[in-house]
């Protein structure tokens, strides 16, 4: 089967990653989780004192000075069969998954000089056949030729809860409503920013998981994926 580049967009919380992930594994391909790499940039600025924990407010100046200085990468973890992301060499899979850095990621992923860093590591780290990347303008603008390209959305309320799921089973003490407003908000940044805001691109297949299993959403792409990769021999 021809190797091909997925496109994964989509509203946070609606198991991009998650049937990212899996399909890769399943595929042997590369994953690439794009919205971790803006997650390590908040984490980065926060652990530097350039966010201000009560107004938000972020130091630009500082962040922009320092972006040469944030490498981002992924190694692939042989215990979970998945892969962690590290920030300058360190692991950061679990410190940015916090809901600290959720409420503080979307204002750092409108700063255009934080795309502009980020869509060019994307691009070096996908440039070979073989790869999935789930994000917000994968297919729009970090890969607009992709292969496959698929547009994944929820119910703010069903995300909220699985985001609410996933935390409560990590052992981090959450509140549901505090989550839901967070979804909500995301949901508004990520569609509403100057640059690259999240929308579907013309060419992406929409698939709404609001009453889907997880198998079932895996079966769904892997029967696409190669039905594309055939179409594309
Ligand atoms: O998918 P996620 O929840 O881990 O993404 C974290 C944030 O990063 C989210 O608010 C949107 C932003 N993001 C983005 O702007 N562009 C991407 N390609 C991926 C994520």
């Amino acid at each position: 089967m021809n190797k091909i580049t997925i496109a994964i967009d989509g509203h946070s919380s609606c198991g991009k990653s998650t049937m990212a992930k899996n399909l890769a594994k399943e595929l042997g391909y590369i994953y690439i989780d794009t919205g971790a790499m803006y997650r390590s940039v908040t984490y980065y600025a926060m652990q530097n004192g350039m966010i201000d924990s009560t107004t938000g407010h972020i130091d630009t100046k500082r962040l922009q000075a320092a972006m040469s200085d944030i490498h981002i990468s992924f190694k692939f973890n042989p215990e979970t069969g998945r892969p962690d992301t590290y920030l300058n060499g360190q692991r950061v899979e679990d410190k940015i998954r916090t809901m600290d850095v959720s409420s503080h990621v979307s204002p750092i992923a409108t700063l255009g000089f934080v795309r502009e860093a980020m869509v060019a590591q994307q691009r070096e780290m996908g440039k070979s056949k073989g790869v999935i990347l789930d994000g917000r303008d994968i297919g729009t603008v970090v890969f607009p030729d992709a292969e496959l390209k698929i547009f994944v959305t929820a119910s703010a309320e069903i995300r909220a809860q699985r985001r609410y799921d996933e935390l409560t089973a990590k052992g981090e003490q959450c509140n549901y409503d505090e989550i839901l407003k967070n979804v909500q908000e995301r949901d508004y940044i990520d569609s509403h920013r100057e640059i690259s805001p999240l929308t579907r691109a013309e060419d992406a297949i929409v698939l709404d998981n609001s009453n889907m299993t997880i198998p079932e959403q895996q079966a769904w792409l892997l029967k696409l994926t190669k039905e594309v990769a055939s179409a594309s021999e």
